[in-house]
């Protein structure tokens, strides 16, 4: 995602949107105008984008061929401006090429979006409006701004929207027509923790990571996600709905209650598969521990989802030590998923806990090996082959 950001004060919680751009699995550059250098630094956005910054000097570049805007252009999946001053609105709807950031916005062939902020009057000024309205009427979409007090002191509309909400605003648009766009994604993430005691529990070393890396790239579709986890090591980003639970029971209630409004079913926590029969009140004794734990089975959450009526289209993940693709298979037909992706764990560096992870999906009829990659990266391509499924599965039925 390329973002520009414009002069104005809303400029200083540009940096925090960056952050949560990138903790939603986007990449993000930064492009500034000579007045947003007046207001944050270069190195600010350079610190939390990962990345150098963009001035506004057209006829300073980096390639050799002295082409930014063109290159960045095309980079661009999306661009997105904000805050967007006045000044900005106003070049933008007269297709001024007059810096880096303007020439981008003409250049590109990605969705474009813009987040005003500025004074009430100038956003209620005529020339404002009738630039939003080109503006409008040529695709750029334009996000926001809210009603509320203003750095002038005044009170109206023209704050820049809130980061949380923009970010949500931002994967909605941008996925608004993605292959998962009004889909109901449900998926289960992270592990579960089974008490012992007040103090002990069974659980595992899933860390989240996998099952958020999939909702943010079902979202990424178009679709409405929800998680499902039990303790995550990730934060799950704000336009995505999560339900927190513990245990396998309540994360199966938690399901359980979503399953009549859920199109697809993701189940990518590592549930533990034994709870302790009766957790105890006060903490047990080291010596009476052994004797004390007698286990029992937890509710297989991907099984029963399987035999709901009706039922959604269903993918669970299999993680494995050896065998992993006829062991992946067996639990594709014990368990009745549609698709079941399985994934190595136990080497170093992938499944559990780890940033990359790699795969082989397989359903009835077909397979597809995912080689090792970053999380996020492998997540967007299981879920563009999920995506294919699902809608291979809904116009054969
Ligand atoms: O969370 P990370 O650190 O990123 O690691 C990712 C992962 C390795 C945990 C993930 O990629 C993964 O493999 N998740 C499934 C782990 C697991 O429990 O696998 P399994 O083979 O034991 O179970 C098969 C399927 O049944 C899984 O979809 C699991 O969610 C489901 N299951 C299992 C038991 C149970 N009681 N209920 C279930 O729904």
């Amino acid at each position: 995602m390329l973002l520009g950001v414009t002069g104005g004060i809303a400029a200083y919680k540009s940096a925090e949107l960056v952050r949560r751009l990138r903790d939603a699995g986007a990449q993000v550059r930064v492009v500034m105008t000579a007045g947003a250098t007046k207001f944050v630094t270069p190195l600010t956005f350079q610190a939390v984008s990962g990345h150098r910054v963009y001035g506004p000097d057209i006829f300073i570049s980096e390639s050799d061929d002295g082409m930014d805007h063109i290159h960045l252009a095309r980079w661009a999946d999306a661009v997105v401006v904000a805050p967007a001053s006045a000044n900005f609105i106003a070049r933008l709807s007269m297709g001024m090429a007059d810096d880096l950031l303007a020439s981008i916005c003409l250049a590109t062939t990605a969705t474009v979006a813009a987040a005003p902020a500025m004074n009430k009057e100038m956003w209620s000024a005529a020339a404002t409006m009738d630039n939003v309205a080109k503006l409008r009427a040529r695709g750029v979409h334009i996000v926001g701004p809210d009603a509320g007090d203003q750095a002038c002191g005044e009170q109206g509309l023209g704050r820049m929207r809130e980061v949380n909400r923009l970010v949500e605003d931002i994967a909605r648009l941008f996925g608004a027509d993605g292959a998962l766009a009004g889909k109901r994604v449900l998926i289960t993430a992270g592990p579960t923790r089974e008490p012992i005691d007040p103090v002990r529990f069974i659980s595992n070393r899933s860390s989240g990571k996998m099952g958020v890396a999939m909702a943010i790239a079902a979202a990424a579709e178009g679709a409405d996600v929800t998680v499902v986890s039990g303790p995550l090591r990730v934060t799950v980003p704000p336009y995505i709905a999560n339900v927190a639970v513990e245990t396998a029971e309540q994360m199966w209630q938690a399901v359980a209650e979503r399953l009549g409004e859920t199109d697809i079913f993701i189940a990518a926590a590592a549930v533990a598969d034994f709870r302790a029969d009766s957790v105890a009140t006060d903490k047990v004794a080291k010596a009476d521990l052994g004797g004390a734990l007698k286990l029992v089975p937890t509710t297989d959450i991907l099984a029963a989802v399987c035999k709901a009526k009706p039922r959604p289209f269903v993918i669970g993940f299999a993680a494995e030590t050896r065998d992993i693709e006829s062991r992946g298979k067996e639990k594709l037909d014990r368990k009745g998923a549609d698709v079941m992706i399985a994934n190595p764990v136990g080497q170093a560096g992938t499944g559990f806990d780890a940033d990359d992870n790699q795969a082989t999906m397989l359903w009835h009829g077909g397979r597809k090996e995912f080689p090792r990659a970053r999380k996020d990266e492998l997540a967007k391509q299981l879920m563009s082959v999920i995506s294919e499924r699902y809608h291979a599965a809904k116009n054969s039925a």
